[in-house]
């Protein structure tokens, strides 16, 4: 038995020497110091000796026991710095290289237009429609008749409106304008809502007209309100979007849901109001229609006209982007050119 730990012992410490790494070493505590390991097995044999045996057998058994323990943790400790030690060699971290180059997408010029506009008139005390309220597919009913457009109104010929081949009555909205009735018809005033969204129509296209483009519309509806409320937004809309020093007027218009009708110009940003090709040789470039809501299309909502007035506007956002970022082609916002749109 003796000779048999002594063996042991040796066989162990020899392996202990020859290990690498640290897996090594749980091996090696498997193979002799575990329950099913060779030390063990001698303790189990102990009972079939004499009380003298057991007594000097047993001794030695914990001192090997012990000793192996001390060379094992001594072995950890010195695998355990080599591989740490081997790490903090290979894997340094040179904190001065150049770092990769991961291209980051970006929000479009247009939607950029729109969030900025929208969060001016939410300053002004404006809230945003909901989505179902100013659909892009949309009536007659919506985008025409309760809009005070005649039944023989030009704007509602085919060259103008996109008209659904499938169902009556149904078109692609030729202006955000639908938006004002779907309030309405849901909510008593006070309303002050503004609903931006894509609108259709049926034009050749140019560096000026795209067949589909930007609109947000306005509405604002209470007791009292006046031509000076709308100036007064639209006045302060426009010095909040282009600054303090952007020639802007007002000129008397005409939309059939409106009375009195404006449109406001803003001074064209090629030229400085000299007049060139992008303003058609005038100086100034139209950027929203609005006016006093006609008093049809509040009876229409069954909004009552002696107590309750408001006005609409409703503006183009490219045409507010070009004028802002001095682009001359309304095209360069669809054709999704990198080289563009990167410049955002
Ligand atoms: N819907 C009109 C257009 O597309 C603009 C407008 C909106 C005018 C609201 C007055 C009031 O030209």
């Amino acid at each position: 038995m003796k000779t048999k730990l002594e063996q042991i012992y040796n066989d162990a410490l020899k392996d202990i020497e020859n290990a690498n790494v640290l897996n090594d070493i749980d091996e090696i505590k498997l193979n002799y110091l575990s329950r099913k390991g060779e030390l063990n097995s001698i303790r189990k044999n102990l009972k079939n000796l004499s009380d003298d045996e057991k007594r000097t057998v047993g001794a030695l058994a914990n001192e090997v026991t012990e000793k192996l323990y001390a060379a094992l943790d001594a072995k950890y400790d010195k695998l355990y710095r080599a591989e740490l030690d081997k790490k903090l060699q290979t894997e340094k971290i040179d904190l001065t290289l150049d770092g990769k180059y991961y291209p980051q997408g970006k929000i479009h010029p247009i939607t950029q237009t729109i969030n900025e506009i929208t969060e001016i008139f939410q300053k002004l005390g404006f809230s945003l429609v909901p989505q179902e309220h100013s659909p892009e597919v949309e009536t007659e009913y919506y985008n025409f008749d309760m809009l005070n457009v005649p039944k023989d109104h030009p704007a509602r010929d085919m060259q103008d409106t996109f008209y659904c081949t499938l169902a009556e009555n149904i078109v692609l909205r030729s202006q955000t304008s639908g938006a004002q009735i779907h309030v309405m018809e849901e909510q008593k005033p006070p309303i002050r809502v503004i609903a931006p969204g894509r609108v259709y129509r049926n034009e050749s296209v140019n560096a000026r007209k795209n067949n589909f483009f930007h609109q947000i519309e306005g509405l604002y509806v209470d007791k009292g309100i006046t031509m000076g409320d709308l100036k007064g937004v639209l006045n302060e809309f426009t010095r909040l979007y282009f600054g303090e020093n952007r020639p802007t007027r007002f000129r008397s218009s005409f939309f059939p849901f409106t009375e009195p009708s404006v449109e406001i110009d803003v001074q064209c940003i090629m030229c400085q109001g000299k007049g060139c090709r992008t303003c058609s040789g005038t100086g100034w470039l139209e950027i929203l229609g609005a006016g006093m809501v006609d008093v049809n299309v509040l009876k229409g909502v069954g909004v009552d006209p002696d107590v309750y007035s408001g006005f609409a506007f409703g503006m183009g956002v490219e045409r507010l982007a070009m004028l802002k970022y001095a682009i001359d082609d309304i095209r360069l916002f669809f054709n999704n050119d990198i080289r563009f749109l990167k410049q955002f």
